[in-house]
């Protein structure tokens, strides 16, 4: 059996894009693997959080994990706070990193853009995501596109203390879909959904209700060509709400190119909605019990629990190695 890890931030609402990038790559991989999904609470404070609204966001998006489809018989789910660990590697790791590795990271160029300054911990969070994959000896690591980057710097991590200090950590590798690895705003094609974009209409939510899931498409951005093809560097937009056809109906790109040919966008706009909307209700209807349901932190407790046992060996190995203590 291979380790997974993966994580979401509790930064608001998990959108399509955290869903057909990760999410369901989480739910397809529990059946063969041994899974720890984690939802990454202390990630969400590289950026300024009001702490209410923080605590209501990581039992949110716990409880969509479980709508979704993860199994917590299956796989563990926690949050990172509860297990210190992830802080601890996180320093360590950061001890290990060059500041010229993480300055080149275009995630900190795009959320530090036009600021003076920004917090610190905006620039380290790479290492603490490598320290969050590397303390359970992770495999494989499903997530989207934007995240190439952060695993290539937990790879180099994982090799630099590996060839000074021994053989510590397991090397892991991404896990990138064809289908739903990059989807892109609604209101601009150009870049990617985000669940922190202040439009609330260039994203669309899993819990979005049908009148909103219908204006954000509806509104979305396409051209004056009138043409439905998939082209994304001349059409970002329609090729956008190809993609997301594509990945939520399981018809190819092919296909719907020739069933909307001739047709206008309107046409395609309205399909989408229905599908989106359609695939969507399952997820909310099974959300709404989950979340009202006491059991749900139980299983977060339970799953804190599963996770230190397996983070606890391995910062045993890395304090040994590091010659950290008595
Ligand atoms: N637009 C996207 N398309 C495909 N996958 C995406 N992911 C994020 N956006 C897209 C994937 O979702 C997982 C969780 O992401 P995250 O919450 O940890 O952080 P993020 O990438 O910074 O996501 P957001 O939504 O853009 O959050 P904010 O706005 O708070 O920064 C990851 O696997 C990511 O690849």
């Amino acid at each position: 059996m291979k380790r997974v890890f993966s994580g979401v931030q509790p930064t608001g609402n998990i959108h399509l894009g955290n869903y057909l990038g990760a999410l369901r790559q989480f739910v397809e991989l529990q059946e063969e693997n041994e899974c720890v999904y984690c939802i990454v609470d202390e990630h969400a404070i590289t950026v300024p959080q009001d702490p209410k609204e923080l605590k209501k966001h990581i039992l949110d998006v716990a409880a969509l994990y479980l709508a979704v489809g993860v199994d917590p018989k299956k796989s563990i789910v926690f949050v990172q706070s509860q297990v210190s660990g992830h802080a601890e590697l996180g320093w360590i790791l950061n001890c290990c990193a060059n500041t010229g590795e993480l300055f080149r990271m275009t995630q900190f160029k795009a959320k530090s853009a036009g600021k003076e300054s920004v917090g610190a911990g905006l620039l380290t969070y790479p290492v603490l995501m490598a320290a969050d994959i590397l303390l359970y000896d992770t495999d494989i690591v499903p997530v989207g596109n934007d995240q190439k980057q952060h695993i290539e710097l937990t790879r180099d991590l994982a090799i630099r203390v590996n060839s000074k200090y021994g053989e510590t950590f397991v090397v892991p590798d991404g896990r990138f879909l064809k289908s739903g690895a990059r989807v892109m705003s609604l209101d601009d094609p150009t870049s990617k959904m985000s669940k922190s974009a202040p439009n609330e209409h260039s994203r669309i939510s899993l819990l979005d209700e049908p009148g909103k899931i219908k204006k954000s498409i509806m509104k979305a951005t396409t051209d004056s060509e009138g043409i439905i093809k998939f082209d994304i560097d001349n059409k970002p937009g329609v090729s956008n709400l190809l993609s997301i056809y594509n990945a939520l109906s399981g018809k190819s790109i092919e296909e719907l190119e020739k069933f909307y040919e001739g047709q206008g966008y309107g046409n395609l706009k309205k399909d989408l909605v229905e599908v989106v909307t359609e695939a969507m209700a399952p997820i909310q209807e099974r959300y709404k019990d989950i979340r009202e349901s006491s059991e749900l932190i139980d299983i977060l407790n339970d799953g804190a629990e599963r996770a230190n046992a397996i983070a606890e060996k391995t910062m045993k190995r890395v304090r040994e190695r590091f010659g950290l203590g008595l």
